[in-house]
């Protein structure tokens, strides 16, 4: 493609940085997990990404959000690949097979519902833990936090916390954030497995 036909890259979100990440790793029929469905935007993004033979399993704890994203996803043609659970995404290793290629985050709240509704450290810390568990080697895990709020916050300095203590031997982290964008603005945490499970790094 000529240069001037591309899309001018614009580098403003943590989401964006989160799902520029999904599509290096996700190929066309793997098994990828969001843990947040919400509107079911990362939803139809993952979809895509994993094509007719992919599927995608997804989580959020209310009705409204599995409804968004259920109808998002059919207007797309896309919900075949799916397999929607109104469920919280602390139970995931129920649902999901061992190794998954990608599974995402994006904490918070539903946008233009309930604001007390929102993701816990709690239950978010049990679900990250089962992420990593399941990820592939050269697996994905993807975590979008938003500080601005307490309960975000909160999510924000444990997860620095639990991330920043893997073994290196396992796992590659990542943390990004925009650092002129002032206190509260959303950041992104990624993590990869390594290429072999468990092994030593070389
Ligand atoms: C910011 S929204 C997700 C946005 C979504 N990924 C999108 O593309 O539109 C966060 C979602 O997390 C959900 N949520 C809160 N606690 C949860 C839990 N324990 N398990 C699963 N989902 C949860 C909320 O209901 C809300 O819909």
């Amino acid at each position: 493609m000529e240069k001037e036909q591309l899309e001018p890259y614009e580098l403003h979100a943590a989401r964006q940085l989160a799902a520029e990440m999904w599509s290096k790793v996700i190929r066309p029929g793997d098994t990828v997990v969001d843990a947040t469905l919400g509107n079911g935007y990362d939803t139809c993004i993952l979809a895509g990404l994993v094509g007719a033979a992919g599927h995608v399993i997804g989580f959020d704890i209310q009705e409204e959000a599995v409804a968004r994203t259920r109808e998002r996803l059919s207007s797309a043609g896309l919900e075949a690949r799916c397999e929607l659970h109104v469920l919280s995404h602390e139970h995931m290793a129920d649902f999901i097979p061992a190794e998954v290629q990608c599974i995402v985050f994006n904490l918070g709240w539903l946008p233009g519902w309930d604001k007390s509704v929102t993701t816990h450290w709690e239950s978010t810390r049990t679900a990250v833990l089962a992420a990593l568990d399941h990820l592939a080697p050269l697996g994905m895990l993807t975590v979008c936090v938003y500080p601005g709020h307490a309960a975000g916050e909160e999510e924000r300095c444990r997860l620095l916390e639990l991330l920043a203590s893997l073994p290196p031997q396992v796992y590659n982290v990542l943390h990004q954030r925009f650092l002129n964008a002032g206190a509260g603005a959303p950041e992104c945490f990624a993590v990869q497995r390594q290429r072999r499970r468990n092994s030593p790094k070389q």
